[in-house]
């Protein structure tokens, strides 16, 4: 059976025995998620490092297990086969600039998780050469459910590009994506899209209670529900078209319901909002370029 270690090699494809050495800059939400799901896989704690400026924040990173700590980034990335950036993307440019002269010596893969950061950004800070995996996570990676768009520069090895793989799978489902501008799609879908369905949640609730139900019992029956279709869809071998389908009875009460949906436009009012927060995604790239 392969370990979740097993593809955590270090830079060279010819090294395959060697488990790469993370440093963690920033130990915020995401960096105590990721270190949290690497751990839980049985990644080694004394191959992960993190640095942070506020000696709290290290504190409970360091209780999570032997995971080295300090407030300095530039000792933190000395020994690093990958520097995984988990700073708020305001900060990444005076983040990189000072590391950027060990970057450029020592060539780690550098893995943002940072919204909006594009990888000449990165590159500029970085320095030339360092090979790039810009990421999308969205917040249920905090719950190690999340949905991840990664997105690799040419400089990136095979080797890197399993080890990315592996560590953002610590915190849920990877999918790899060709051009960098499929990232604002990403984030259209699943960066953002938590919120959508938490807004349809709370339509139903209030409709719930509307026809009588008390709120408790409307946001149990709607939580469980998203729960159990989000299930129904990931592990059935059919499209949710099909599962569709397959609940709503001619004349029964959820074609009753679901024709309400289409004649007021559901499919438009999605793509609509989809393409807003596309279009946001793109500006915002720019803003913070
Ligand atoms: N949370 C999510 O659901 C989510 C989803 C998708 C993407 N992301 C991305 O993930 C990144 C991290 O998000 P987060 O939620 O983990 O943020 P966070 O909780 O604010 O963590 C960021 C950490 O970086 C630290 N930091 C600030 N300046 C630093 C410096 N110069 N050197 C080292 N560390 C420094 C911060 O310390 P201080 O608190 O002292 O400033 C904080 O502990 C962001 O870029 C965000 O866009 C997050």
């Amino acid at each position: 059976m392969t370990k979740p270690t097993d593809h955590l090699s270090s830079n060279s494809p010819d090294t395959n025995t060697a488990i790469a050495k993370i440093a963690f800059i920033g130990a915020g939400n995401m960096a105590r998620s990721l270190i949290g799901g690497l751990l839980k896989q049985g990644y080694p704690a004394s191959h992960i490092a993190c640095s942070d400026p506020m000696e709290a924040s290290l504190t409970s990173i360091a209780a999570m297990g032997a995971v080295s700590t300090s407030t300095s980034n530039t000792d933190t990335i000395a020994a690093a086969d990958v520097v995984i950036l988990a700073v708020k993307p305001q900060v990444m440019r005076e983040v990189l600039t000072p590391l950027m002269p060990m970057l450029t010596s020592k060539k780690p893969l550098l893995i943002s998780i940072a919204a909006g950061i594009s990888c000449d950004s990165l590159q500029n800070w970085a320095g030339e050469g360092v090979p790039i995996v810009r990421c999308m996570p969205n917040t249920p990676a905090l719950l190690q459910v999340g949905a991840t768009g990664l997105y690799a520069t040419d400089a990136v090895s095979a080797a890197q590009h399993k080890t990315a793989d592996v560590i953002l799978s610590a915190v849920g489902t990877v999918v790899w994506v060709k051009q960098e501008n499929e990232l604002d799609a990403v984030t259209a879908v699943s960066g953002s899209g938590p919120a959508y369905f938490f807004l349809l949640m709370e339509a139903m609730q209030a409709a719930g209670e509307k026809l009588g139900l008390t709120a408790e019992a409307a946001a149990q029956l709607t939580q469980q529900t998203a729960l159990g279709a989000a299930r129904m869809a990931i592990e059935s071998d059919v499209d949710v078209a099909e599962l569709r389908k397959r609940v709503t009875s001619p004349n029964g009460t959820t074609q009753a319901a679901v024709e309400s949906f289409i004649a007021n436009n559901i499919e438009d009012t999605v793509e609509q909002a989809l393409q807003a927060a596309f279009t946001r995604s793109q500006s915002l790239a720019k803003e913070l370029g």
